[in-house]
């Protein structure tokens, strides 16, 4: 049996759908939410797993044989620790035989938000099931959210302000990671019935984006949608900071934002080996006709 957790988020509904279009697997999904809005997913059939409540695993993972464990990272470090480790504590009491974790792909590595997906590599290594970690690369929503959120003021001002320096950010589509997960899982699981060892064990794979995007590039798409000439600015990082600031985000937040723009402006985002094209059926979604969507959507430029 296979379980997906997080099954209300975007990736983890993703996931859960692309294993239920399997006829031949046993897949069951797992939420923390208690309001009802798995249910779309899951059919009310959902069972409780919350990383917060450590009983809730115990029983939540019951007969589960590979487990797709779906990173909840949005919360200060040691909360999100906390959660993880109960989650590779609770596997291990249940005896889940593989586990499979989302975690952060390697261009990312020198961000604050890699650090918890690292401790949380280093707990399941330690671990005595299985494992395969799918490192996700930075979801082209970064970029693609960016240059939707600047349209209006760029029609506005004729000018396109972010912390890119003259860095890239390469993207990766949800889909495409969502395709290779079940994937995965779902060999995993066929491996695992068959009774026989899985080429997936003890595999880390870099599912980067293979396409990436620059501050000047964000403009040209603008300025092609807008009509209008687009220049590019880059903005200080204390600037951006002080914005950040001011804009209510959660404290945790803000150091994650500046550390990824600082790693933009220094060029780490920028990744040069996936192995996403390999894990794929089609190609991977480029990131660049995204933006184009959604720079050119309706009320994209107010
Ligand atoms: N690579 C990237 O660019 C990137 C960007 C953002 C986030 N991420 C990471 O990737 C994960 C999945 O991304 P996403 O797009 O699906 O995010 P999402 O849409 O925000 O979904 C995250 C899901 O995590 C689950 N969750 C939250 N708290 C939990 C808890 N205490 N115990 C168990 N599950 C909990 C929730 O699902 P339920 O309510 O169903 O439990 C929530 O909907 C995120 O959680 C984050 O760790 C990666």
């Amino acid at each position: 049996m296979i379980l997906v957790t997080g099954v209300s988020g975007a990736l983890g509904g993703l996931v859960l759908a692309g294993l239920r279009a399997r006829p031949d697997l046993e897949v069951v999904a797992g939420t923390s939410s208690g309001d009802g809005r798995a249910a779309q997913h899951t059919g009310n059939t959902a069972r409780h797993i919350d990383f917060d409540d450590p009983a809730s695993l115990t029983a939540g993972f019951d007969g589960v044989d590979t487990l797709v464990f779906i990173s909840a990272g949005f919360a200060e470090d040691d909360v999100v620790t906390a959660r993880h480790g109960a989650v590779v504590a609770a596997a291990t009491a249940a005896g889940v035989r593989h586990v499979i974790y989302t975690s952060l792909s390697a261009s990312a590595g020198h961000t604050t938000i890699a650090v918890p997906h690292l401790w949380t590599e280093k707990q399941l290594a330690a671990a005595p099931f299985e494992v395969t970690v799918l490192r996700n690369g930075f979801y082209s929503e970064v970029p693609v959210g960016l240059a939707a959120g600047a349209a209006e003021s760029a029609a506005a001002t004729g000018v396109f302000a972010a912390p890119f320096g003259t860095g890239r950010i390469s993207g990766v589509a949800r889909e495409d990671l969502a395709e290779v997960a079940v994937r995965v899982a779902a060999e995993v699981e066929r491996d695992l019935r068959a009774g026989t060892s899985t080429a997936h064990a003890g595999r880390t794979y870099e599912l980067e984006g293979v396409t990436s995007v620059s501050g000047a590039e964000i403009a040209g798409l603008l300025s092609e949608s807008l009509g209008r000439p687009v220049e590019y600015r880059d903005v200080p990082l204390t600037e951006l900071r002080d914005s950040l600031l001011g804009g209510g985000l959660e404290p945790y937040r803000i150091g994650h934002t500046v550390s990824l723009f600082s790693n933009l402006k220094a060029g780490f985002l920028h990744a040069t080996h996936s192995d996403l094209p390999a894990l794929l059926s089609g190609v991977p979604r480029p990131i660049h006709a995204e933006i184009a969507d959604a720079v050119s959507g309706p009320g994209a430029a107010g």
